[in-house]
């Protein structure tokens, strides 16, 4: 629309102000909506002065890296560094299964892996990179008083805000905008829908939707349950009036079940589809009962190690969105 051309239009100036002719910059994609659009509104700013980097931590749902990898890749023509770190963040985790722990572990992990792939870029280019871009939303500017630091009260609770670093001037080209602008502004850059309405999706990811140690057999089990799951409630066209669809894995737990002539010992997953406005309250959503069905018998046929589905009725309060 005409009102979101000219925001786009608005913004790239600022950009190319800001950076200046010369200036180069970098960053970091989470696979969420707000860095790839701040990161493809640079792109358009800056070009190829722009690199931008992806931390796989193995964590991510099905198909998740993929869509950055390819099609962030295709939409955009950003240049694109991905860092493979499946392997530190496991052997990190290995043994760990208290919840606090476990973030902790990652964000570490996380700002460890980033800065390294930040020092390559910054010596393969000397002297010239020096501006971070960041996804900042203006709730997130409001909510922290405004100040330069705009991230900084999320900074413990989001694997994606980095600490402050002196090195570079951040630039945050969304700091004006709701997320719904967010997302016009990200569809009118021609970024693909999947990425432009994902739902909201934790920093530490699968690692706490996993109850109990995260290890890689695990997360391919949550990530099979979780594919069927989204691609249900795809099919059934609820994406846009659900606000998050977390699928657990009780990793700990097992239960009998019984299956072609025999007695199976697997376990359970639990859907936690809720509906909400800001993730500060949330109602479970009331999902349809054939849409409940066909996930469920999904599940239980396509993932072996799987023999039961169980749906949360919890709000929040008193539960959180999330597990752990
Ligand atoms: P809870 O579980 O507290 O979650 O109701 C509220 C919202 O925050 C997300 N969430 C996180 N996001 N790092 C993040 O980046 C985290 O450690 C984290 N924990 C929860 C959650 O998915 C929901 O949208």
């Amino acid at each position: 629309t005409w009102t979101m051309v000219n925001i786009v239009e608005e913004q790239v100036e600022r950009i190319q102000q800001q950076i200046g002719p010369e200036g180069r910059a970098i960053c970091g994609l989470s696979g969420g909506v707000d860095s790839a659009v701040a990161a493809a509104l640079v792109q358009r700013a800056i070009g190829d002065r722009l690199t931008c980097v992806y931390v796989d931590h193995g964590l991510m749902r099905h198909g998740e890296t993929e869509q950055i990898e390819r099609d962030f890749v295709a939409a955009t023509g950003a240049d694109l560094v991905v860092v493979d770190a499946e392997k530190q963040f496991l052997e990190a985790l290995a043994g760990v299964s208290e919840p606090e722990a476990k973030r902790k572990i990652i964000g570490r992990e996380f700002i460890r892996v980033f800065e390294g792939a930040e020092a390559d870029i910054v010596e393969r280019e000397p002297g010239k990179v020096g501006f971070l871009v960041q996804g900042t939303l203006y709730p997130d500017v409001v909510e922290s008083g405004g100040g330069a630091g705009a991230s900084n009260i999320k900074s413990h609770h989001n694997v994606g805000g980095l600490p402050e670093d002196l090195q570079f001037e951040l630039v945050e080209p969304l700091r004006t905008l709701f997320k719904d602008e967010v997302r016009l502004v990200g569809e009118q850059l021609g970024l693909p829908p999947e990425i432009v309405w994902r739902h909201p999706f934790p920093g530490p990811g699968l690692g706490i939707r996993i109850i109990g140690e995260v290890t890689r057999e695990r997360l391919d089990i949550l990530r099979a349950a979780d594919a069927i799951a989204r691609a249900e409630l795809t099919a059934a066209g609820l994406d846009r009036d659900i606000w998050q669809f977390p699928v657990v894995l009780l990793a700990d737990v097992r239960s009998v079940g019984v299956q072609g002539d025999g007695r199976t010992y697997g376990h359970p997953v639990v859907l936690r589809p809720v509906t909400s406005e800001d993730a500060m309250t949330a109602d479970w959503a009331r999902l349809p009962y054939d849409v409940l069905e066909r996930i469920s018998t999904r599940i239980t046929n396509e993932v072996p190690e799987v023999n039961r589905v169980a749906v949360d009725i919890t709000s929040k309060p008193p539960g959180t969105i999330e597990w752990e």
